[in-house]
């Protein structure tokens, strides 16, 4: 199949190289330069595990063209998928202006019978707005063309996101139009080995359906952090009590885990544009204003960590600082807790010494001119004569660390864990004392 993907961000280059994969002619469209520069000249803009292979492999086969040309792109694809940005606009509410300009772009441009299908987060109502733009430019065209358009929202996540689209769980294809639902089934069926898993149903439930996943997620984040405050204060193990509830199957285990609060370029802004959407219904969606608030907290709470250990004025102090980005396996700072925490501490002047195993480039980028912070290149590094290691995103290469290094590189053996990455009891045996998140006064009651 001729396929377009508008937009060649996380979302745009998985889903244009996840589909070249299995066959499909894909032309990329991006209107930054720059990035389009980097994938034509053989790198990849962003961190993605085994993204880079794929996209070689699949140029080299002539399968997967990226490009700036808007006219040449929408003329390539009969499906048109739109995988643009939808930040928050300064009320919260979703800016749909990337995603109505690529739709107006394929309007101004389609020769013949286009199905546009939002890829991107995207409010309930939108499919709707982006057939009338669409239309719109028809009209000023003076041209009757065929179109469809069609939601199916991505649910991938940065750092599987090859994984998460090659193996999907579901497809939801929210669209009305039979033509554009066969096509969708077409493309999609490759992808499930043993039974489709495509979810059919009209664009306003899809639309909503990706805000519900994430809204549902983000909640137990919360829901978990909250609690962890709160097993802090009675002496209970929140990593006890998470295994406590996980094991009942009506729970499970994912996304309970608490930490330093959650951060990305979804959870905030989506949860964000839920509650906004709510409001401008009449329904004040409290249980995510709740999630909300309670992960704006939580994203302090090792500062306040910090603060209690070390006192209010962190000057003369250094800290050490493991992980950057929002969550492991991607280079992605945006909305990440680290930059709350620095900013913090650096506001109390702390001496900060930042390691992150990829993030690094992106974190100079977003962190410049923060007084007091450097990057070094190793974990070792960090380390140094710091009056404490934070932890604040679990990448795999922090989850063994040598102890005996860490305590011998340390001005005094303090670790502030933001993800409860080590167990309270050996830290007191090797004589670390340890702060995690709703577990250290387990700890001090049992000793
Ligand atoms: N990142 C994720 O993990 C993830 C997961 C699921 C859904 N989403 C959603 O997918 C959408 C895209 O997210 P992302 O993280 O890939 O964003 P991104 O910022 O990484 O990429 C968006 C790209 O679109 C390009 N663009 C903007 N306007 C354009 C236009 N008119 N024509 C062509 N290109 C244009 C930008 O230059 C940018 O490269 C968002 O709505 C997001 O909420 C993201």
């Amino acid at each position: 199949m001729k396929i377009t993907v508008i937009g060649t961000g996380y979302v745009g280059l998985v889903t244009g190289t996840c589909l070249a994969e299995m066959g499909n002619h894909v032309v990329c469209l991006d209107v930054d330069a720059a990035k389009i520069r980097i994938l034509e000249e053989g790198g990849i803009p962003i961190h993605e595990p085994g993204l880079l292979e794929m996209v070689t492999r699949n140029r080299s086969a002539g399968r997967l063209q990226f490009t700036t040309d808007i006219v040449a792109a929408v003329n390539h694809g009969t499906l048109q998928f739109i995988g643009v940005g939808t930040p928050p606009d300064e009320d919260g509410s979703a800016d749909l202006k990337y995603v109505i300009e690529a739709a107006r772009n394929v309007g101004r441009h389609m020769t013949d019978y286009k199905v546009v299908i939002d890829k991107s987060t995207v409010p309930v109502g939108t499919a709707d707005k982006v057939r009338t733009a669409i239309a719109d430019e028809l009209t000023q065209r003076g041209v009757s063309i065929d179109f469809a358009v069609v939601s199916n929202p991505e649910f991938l996540k940065e750092g599987a996101a090859v994984e998460d689209f090659m193996r999907p769980d579901r497809i939801i294809v929210g669209a009305e139009d039979e033509r554009a639902i066969l096509l969708m089934r077409a493309v999609y069926s490759p992808f499930f080995r043993s039974h489709e898993r495509l979810l059919v149903m009209d664009t306003r439930s899809a639309e909503f359906t990706k805000y519900a996943a994430n809204s549902m997620l983000a909640t137990r984040i919360s829901f978990m952090n909250e609690l962890a405050l709160l097993a802090e204060k009675v002496g209970a193990d929140i990593e006890l009590v998470r295994k406590g509830i996980g094991s009942d199957p009506r729970i499970g285990y994912q996304f309970l885990y608490p930490g330093a609060g959650y951060g990305g370029s979804c959870f905030p802004k989506d949860v964000k544009a839920l509650i906004k959407t709510g409001r401008g219904s009449g329904v004040e969606l409290q249980v995510l204003q709740a999630v909300e608030a309670a992960n704006e907290r939580q994203k302090h709470v090792l500062v306040d960590k910090i603060v209690a250990r070390f006192g209010e004025d962190l000057s003369g102090r250094e800290l050490a600082l493991w992980g950057l980005s929002f969550k492991p396996n991607t280079d992605d700072m945006r909305e990440a807790p680290s930059r709350v925490i620095i900013a913090e501490l650096a506001r109390r002047g702390a001496k900060l010494r930042a390691y992150d195993p990829v993030a690094m480039p992106e974190a100079r980028r977003v962190l410049e001119g923060v007084s007091g912070l450097s990057f070094v290149d190793s974990p070792a590094a960090a380390l140094a004569g710091a009056d404490a290691l934070v932890i604040i995103t679990e990448w795999k290469e922090f989850k063994s660390p040598d102890f005996d290094t860490i305590k011998a590189q340390l001005k005094q053996p303090v670790i502030v864990d933001g993800r409860n990455l080590y167990e309270p009891q050996l830290m007191d045996t090797l004589g670390i004392e340890y702060h995690g998140i709703g577990r250290s006064s387990a700890l001090a009651n049992r000793r």
